[in-house]
């Protein structure tokens, strides 16, 4: 396979081609994950929670993100790679965030991503100008969850709808290449689909018609304890039989590419 940028990743959302997305935290199962097909790999924040065993993301800091960047990047040969900006490392200000965002491209991140909307668009703005691609990340936003009330379902009323429509708008203007939907219902997902069209969309609990698809890749292995969010699925069982992590990945590929996965009515809102 040839290494993913961003001119093939924008024909294959043109070309309605679903994009395969999982979270990765350390070069061996980055190996394993690249080798199944996955397109883009995400050096989430969510290791707070899966690899560091925290209970939100706001502890997770810029020195963190960029060791598992480097650890991510040297397990890669195909995938497109984006790094998180952490809690506190870019919201003072735009240079702020571009300190923190070549650390991460410095360790091997080809693109970074970072949460909110309006107050955010001058910074996005700021790091495209300076070449660095941007991944915008709207709806249900993990660095805000005390002030959001929890992990719930965003953009459910009409107000909300059309605030996350005009941020994604905003968000394309100012170049970013790519969005990250979370936690939003399927059709909210598909007006800022249509009403953003500059955008490379990818969902996680946003419904079937974003461009691509992304899960934790502890969820999607069904590793994580607990309650499972009803957008997860556990790509690790096959009936009876239990796949290898490259297994499961390369189902998880196959489902999103075949846009079996997400289903609408057992994984959407
Ligand atoms: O940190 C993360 O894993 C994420 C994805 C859920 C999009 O931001
Ligand atoms: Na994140």
């Amino acid at each position: 396979r040839p290494r993913l940028n961003l001119v093939r990743l924008r024909e294959m959302a043109a070309r309605d081609e679903p994009i395969a997305m999982l979270t990765c935290y350390e070069a061996t199962l980055a190996r394993l994950v690249d080798a199944a097909g996955v397109d883009v790999v995400l050096v989430g924040d969510s290791l707070g929670n899966v690899v560091q065993g925290r209970s939100s993301t706001l502890p997770v800091d810029l020195g963190h993100m960029a060791y598992h960047t480097e650890c991510v990047a040297r397990g890669l040969s195909s995938a497109w790679l984006i790094g998180d900006l952490p809690f506190g490392s870019y919201e003072a200000s735009p240079q702020q965030a571009l300190e923190s965002a070549i650390t991460l491209m410095r360790a091997g991140a080809q693109m970074v991503k970072l949460e909110g909307g309006g107050p955010m668009v001058e910074t996005v703005r700021f790091l495209v100008d300076r070449g660095i691609p941007v991944c915008a990340h709207l709806g249900l936003t993990p660095q805000r969850v005390h002030a959001l009330g929890g992990f719930r379902v965003q953009g459910r009323d009409a107000a909300g709808a059309e605030t996350l429509v005009a941020d994604a708008q905003a968000m394309a203007q100012a170049g970013a290449a790519m969005l990250v939907l979370e936690l939003v219902p399927s059709a909210v997902a598909r007006q800022v689909r249509a009403a953003a069209p500059g955008l490379i969309t990818i969902g996680i609990g946003a419904g079937p018609d974003t461009h691509g698809q992304v899960l934790v890749l502890h969820d999607m292995l069904g590793w994580t304890p607990g309650r499972r969010p009803r957008f997860v699925h556990d790509f690790s069982r096959d009936g009876e039989h239990t796949r290898s992590v490259q297994d499961a990945a390369a189902a998880y590929v196959a489902e999103v590419k075949a846009r079996r996965f997400p289903d609408p009515v057992q994984h959407g809102y």
